[in-house]
């Protein structure tokens, strides 16, 4: 790795993060991540599928791995996450009545979370509840649909009790966009009002080189300051990809530049708004491990910093040089 460029947590006013993977390209990214980040999120190894596959079975190997290997390198750790619809066994909502089901993710919660007190800070405790097309505002999982907002509130209150330090995140996508913003913005108001511990809203952000206009993502930053809520970005990248353009042989320099202002601009609300930001995570360490290059479909996808040999790219000095 390039050991002549500015450290990126040298270069912004909050914790600085990435995404990582247990597998062939830790080696690699770990020289990447201790030069760079501070802060570290498991891209799989925390899921539900990944820590209990079968019920009241855990395995936590790769958990542990990332969990010592971050712990001993003195980084941050963003453990995600415990409660998604996503990612998540059958077995999970298997002949369910609310009242199995919420046994069923108590003792989840209870069994990851406990293993990790003490080293994982920050838990994204639920993931992406909000369905703005709802009148109500909440995604119609089988979480929802076995246990209504009830499965919200338990996560969060089983969640203290097992580690009252750490911060307990409520995630979403698309919270920039002004429907899911407000949907969100909603459902924190009330359950905070009720008591339930949700320390911090966690934007994903997963954008591309032309959407959101940054205006959208500052103006979410300004909501949720407004309710007194600490706030993450947890999951950055910038697609190359648009609605217009779906492909690219080689996706060409110009469009990587464009990719380099994006994030240039992005930072820069990121520092104005710096007092309302704990962290920021971009998600993943460099372009040749990247969920982009199969979702939504399988096509070449360099949405981070580090290009695929590891290389600083225009991303890195949109982050590293403010505008
Ligand atoms: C992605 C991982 O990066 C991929 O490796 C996996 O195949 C699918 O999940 N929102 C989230 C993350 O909250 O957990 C997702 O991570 C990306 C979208």
């Amino acid at each position: 790795v390039q050991t002549d460029i500015p450290s990126l947590k040298d270069r912004v006013p909050f914790t600085v993060g990435a995404a990582f993977y247990r597998g062939a390209t830790l080696g690699e990214h770990a020289k990447l991540i201790t030069k760079h980040y501070e802060s570290v999120t498991p891209g799989n190894s925390l899921k539900w599928d990944a820590t209990e596959p079968a019920e009241g079975t855990f395995t936590f190997a790769d958990g542990d791995y990332l969990v010592d290997w971050a712990t001993a390198e003195g980084l941050e750790f963003r453990g995600h996450t415990l409660v998604w619809h996503s990612q998540t066994p059958d077995w999970v909502f298997e002949g369910a009545t609310k009242e199995i089901l919420l046994q069923r993710m108590e003792n989840h919660i209870r069994a990851v979370m406990g293993r990790y007190k003490g080293r994982i800070g920050t838990w994204d405790v639920v993931n992406e509840v909000i369905d703005e097309n709802r009148p109500d505002g909440l995604r119609r999982s089988p979480w929802f649909e076995i246990a209504g907002l009830d499965y919200i509130r338990t996560a969060f209150r089983v969640a203290r009790e097992v580690d009252p330090d750490a911060t307990l995140v409520i995630n979403d996508y698309n919270t920039e966009f002004p429907r899911k913003r407000q949907a969100l913005y909603d459902l924190v108001k009330k359950l905070r009002a009720e008591g339930v511990p949700i320390d911090a809203v966690g934007h994903q952000l997963h954008v591309n080189v032309e959407q959101p206009p940054t205006s959208f993502i500052e103006d979410t930053i300004e909501k949720f300051a407004g309710l007194g809520v600490e706030q993450q970005v947890t999951e950055l990248d910038v697609s190359v990809y648009t609605d217009f353009v779906t492909s690219y042989d080689t996706v060409p320099a110009e469009i990587l530049a464009l990719q380099g202002h994006r994030y240039r601009e992005i930072f820069d609300v990121f520092r104005r708004q710096a007092d309302h930001l704990s962290s920021v995570t971009i998600w993943g360490v460099a372009d040749d491990a990247t969920w982009l290059s199969s979702f939504p479909i399988t096509r070449t996808n360099p949405p981070l910093p580090f290009d695929d040999e590891l290389q600083a790219k225009p991303a890195y000095w949109g982050i590293a040089d403010p505008g």
